[in-house]
């Protein structure tokens, strides 16, 4: 199989941007720990960055025809986008919704999410292990649905 890995808003910062909450980990090193898992457990990653909304939505729909599933941290947008929540229902491809911190521990505003409905399922507070368990999930889907 292969897998999308799809980072929206700001998570080219990584590393950088609030290490505390986020991690020391860069999405390069994010991205290299998600082919590695690949290499080992059987999957293609195509991983990929935008801070643009409308960019992640044609991936989304990209993904139609290219992947298997679609593991995506959609920063900020996941609590703002009605765009990504229809482009998750539009497809027939697995989404799994993903987030490096606890969103549920945090601001108010962080507690909900657009995607989540739309999603087979969220996973949120790990770090940067919160992508290779959204890659474990799509795998398990995967192959239940062969
Ligand atoms: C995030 C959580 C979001 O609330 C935030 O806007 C991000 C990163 C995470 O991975 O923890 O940009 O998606």
């Amino acid at each position: 199989p292969r897998f999308f890995v799809l980072n929206g808003p700001n998570l080219n910062l990584l590393g950088k941007r609030e290490p505390g909450i986020y991690g020391g980990h860069t999405l390069a090193d994010i991205e290299a720990l998600c082919v590695e898992a690949g290499a080992r457990l059987g999957f293609t990653v195509d991983f990929r960055q935008t801070n643009h909304e409308g960019t992640l939505v044609d991936w989304m729909h990209e993904a139609q025809d290219a992947a298997d599933g679609i593991a995506i941290n959609a920063g900020a947008y996941t609590h703002t986008s009605i765009a990504l929540h229809d482009a998750a229902r539009a497809i027939r491809v697995p989404v799994v919704e993903l987030h490096l911190s606890n969103v549920h521990a945090r601001e108010a505003f962080r507690h909900h999410s657009y995607l989540a409905p739309a999603a087979k399922g969220v996973i949120c507070g790990f770090g940067a292990q919160s992508y290779l368990l959204a890659l474990q999930a799509l795998q398990s889907l995967t192959q239940s649905a062969e």
